[in-house]
């Protein structure tokens, strides 16, 4: 009689399953419980897509603004030598398309009047502004050398008056 109690005793300890109806709950729960979590996984993923596709996350533009390079970084050769353009070049190449005519307010070449006090501000307040830009004035930084925008201020100011003088080259 003790020898069959212990027995039943080591029983409990294995398992809680006593019937076949407990195994059959255990064994429908192994398997529900899983299917439910992924049935609940895949509406959430399908939802997250759902809403990833129709926001304007995938648009053309928000696209683009993500693909775009940082900063517009520009190439340089490190080992090329740097020939900077001069004041003039400069000027001809961009300054000229708004300085030349007066476009939008710019200060002429030539107009002593609109350049007098402009100039009074110094150099480097002039070259601050046309680096990082002033007013209706776009900023010129990476545009071209540090170097190559001052001496195209320079070169301005000196054709309107002015007599700044040309940096020192480095
Ligand atoms: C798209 C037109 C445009 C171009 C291109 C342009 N500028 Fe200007 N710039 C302006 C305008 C407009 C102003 C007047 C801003 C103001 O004071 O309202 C101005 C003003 C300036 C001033 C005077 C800033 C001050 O403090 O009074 C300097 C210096 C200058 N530009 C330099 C340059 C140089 C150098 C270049 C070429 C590398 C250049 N700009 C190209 C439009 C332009």
């Amino acid at each position: 009689m003790s020898h069959h109690h212990n027995e039943h005793d080591d029983h409990d300890h294995e398992t809680p399953i006593k019937t076949p109806k407990q195994l059959i709950i255990v064994v429908l729960a192994a398997f529900v419980v899983p299917i439910i979590a992924i049935v609940l996984l895949v509406q959430y993923v399908a939802h997250n897509e759902k809403t990833g596709a129709g926001s304007d996350a995938m648009t053309e533009q928000a696209i683009a603004e993500r693909i775009k390079p940082v900063a517009n970084p520009v190439i340089k050769d490190p080992n090329a030598a740097v020939v900077l353009k001069s004041g003039e070049e400069v000027f001809k190449t961009t300054c000229t398309g708004c300085h030349s005519a007066g476009l939008m307010g710019a200060p002429k070449v030539g107009d002593k009047a609109a350049w007098g006090p402009r100039i009074g501000q110094g150099l480097d307040t002039l070259f601050k502004h046309a680096l990082d830009g002033y007013k209706q004035m776009p900023a010129q930084k990476g545009a071209f050398e540090d170097a190559e925008i001052r001496s195209a201020i320079v070169y301005m100011a000196n054709q309107s008056g002015g007599s700044l003088k040309e940096p020192a080259a480095k």
